[in-house]
């Protein structure tokens, strides 16, 4: 892979208080990929995504995106830059329709789109359209057509996730960070998930995920980052990662803390 990666983090620093939760965290993620960024909980991957968008700000180090540097942008220009994103925690409406919450991805694409139907100005049916029809084509590609006019209240938790992802993807992002989509769903909706992840990958959106289901993050990615209490602990393909001793020692770690 010599062209060069979409995403290039570089020395990425975040202290809270006197915690550094992200220290001097370099990695790259390359057009097509589906990386992992994977370590034991309070390892710093929530804070990455957080930095990475623009919702906190970073201390240090540089984050480029398809070579615009992105932490000192706000979060709807990094959005309508292409980077769209999963929440760790469900957060649909559950009062609106699947469609009407994936419309909100679409939305949330272009900041003047609010404005203008703040002020209810004449191109809001066309903008209401084109939202209809992005949340529709995100609804399609993640199948869930069919469910479309349900109230996001009646989803059991494996569709609303697919939900939350749908959209992610209405906002037609170049690159989607997905921060453990599979939280909470049983096996089969896991592997639910796994597909739709690589139907977003297929479908020429590259992905960032962060996934505490190993079996998930082993079948589906290209590359791993695994970090531990702020700190890079290896990276390397899913094999290189599943022998790796620093890695067993850190989840065994965890284990023995639970
Ligand atoms: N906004 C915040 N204020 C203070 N501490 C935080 C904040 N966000 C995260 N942390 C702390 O930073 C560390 C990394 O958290 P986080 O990035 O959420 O970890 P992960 O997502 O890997 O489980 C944890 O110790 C957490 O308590
Ligand atoms: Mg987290």
């Amino acid at each position: 892979m010599s062209e060069q990666a979409l995403l290039q983090v570089q020395a990425l620093c975040k202290d809270f208080g006197g915690l550094r939760a992200v220290n001097q965290i370099s990695f790259n993620v390359h057009e097509g990929q589906i990386k992992a960024l994977i370590g034991p909980n309070g390892a710093g991957k929530t804070t990455i995504f957080n930095l990475l968008t623009g919702v906190l700000p970073a201390d240090h180090g540089s984050a480029s995106f398809a070579g615009r540097q992105l932490l000192r942008l706000p979060s709807h220009r990094i959005a309508s830059l292409g980077i769209g994103r999963t929440f760790q925690t469900s957060l649909l409406f559950d009062q609106m329709t699947v469609l009407e919450n994936v419309m909100v991805g679409h939305h949330l694409r272009g900041s003047a789109d609010m404005i203008a139907s703040a002020l209810r100005l004449p191109r809001v049916a066309v903008e209401e359209r084109q939202h209809r029809e992005a949340a529709m084509s995100a609804l399609e590609q993640s199948s869930l057509s069919e469910i479309a006019q349900w109230p996001a209240a009646a989803l059991p938790i494996g569709q609303r996730r697919l939900v939350e992802v749908a959209r992610a993807l209405a906002s037609e992002p170049k690159l989607l960070l997905m921060d453990e989509p599979a939280a909470g769903l049983n096996m089969r909706e896991t592997d639910q998930m796994g597909e739709l992840i690589q139907r977003v990958r297929d479908g020429g959106v590259t992905v960032l995920l962060v996934e505490h289901d190993m079996s998930l993050v082993m079948g589906i990615c290209d590359e791993i980052l695994v970090l531990d209490h702020g700190e890079r602990l290896a990276e390397g393909t899913p094999r290189e990662i599943r022998s790796n001793e620093d890695v067993l020692a850190a989840y065994l770690g965890q284990e023995a803390d639970d």
